[in-house]
């Protein structure tokens, strides 16, 4: 086992060449078990990077970040707030699927602090190739893995937030929190507040 994945960033880095790199990842042990390497996807030159936590079940298995139930509500809210899916990269800060299996259930995990430190210079380069514009974190992972641990999204989400890592930065809520609210009421007011946080990215993006 590596410590990290800086050993295994390819040199003048490309998207290409970093999702072949990464497909061999074992530099923490979430390889083990899972079908495969969740590299991000969009163009290379994107405006905006939206960084979530780690691929799903459905990720896992198809190989696409943001494929199932949690990415319909990120796209929903992307174009509720006028973002083009070919305008967006689309990535996680953890490559692997975490989960717990529960008979034939495979239960989502959060990363923990090793795993998503060994994942990380994978995202750092994805966002050295790709120069965004703009960065969205989408949760408390991605949140604090790029902005500090301190960063706490109930109280700055859909704020923009001072980083080297882009000109505008800002996080909001995990899609995912959207289907977990407990009634219709609540989802359809967490998908407008989750939209008029990416509005807030696009309005400064100008
Ligand atoms: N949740 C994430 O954070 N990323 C995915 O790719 C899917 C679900």
């Amino acid at each position: 086992m590596t410590e990290t994945a800086a050993v295994l960033v390819p040199e003048a880095p490309t998207l290409p060449k970093l999702r072949e790199a990464a497909a061999v990842c074992k530099a923490c042990p979430l390889w083990e078990g899972t079908t495969q390497t969740v590299f991000g996807e969009g163009p290379a030159k994107a405006r905006v990077i939206i960084v979530g936590e780690q691929p799903g079940d459905r990720e896992d298995r198809e190989g696409h970040p943001f494929v199932g139930p949690a990415g319909r509500e990120l796209a929903r809210g992307m174009e509720a707030a006028g973002l083009a899916r070919d305008e967006v990269y689309i990535t996680n800060t953890v490559k692997h699927f975490k989960y717990k299996a529960r008979g034939k259930r495979r239960i989502h995990q959060k990363p923990d602090a090793a795993e998503i430190r060994a994942c990380l210079p994978w995202l750092q380069a994805e966002l050295e190739v790709v120069r965004p514009q703009a960065l969205v974190c989408l949760g408390a992972t991605a949140a604090q893995a790029l902005l500090g641990r301190s960063f706490r999204v109930t109280r700055e989400r859909g704020t923009l937030v001072e980083s080297e890592l882009a000109p505008i930065v800002s996080a909001t809520i995990h899609p995912s929190a959207i289907l977990r609210a407990p009634d219709e009421r609540e989802r359809q007011a967490e998908r407008e507040a989750f939209a008029q946080d990416l509005r807030v990215v696009v309005e400064a993006m100008g």
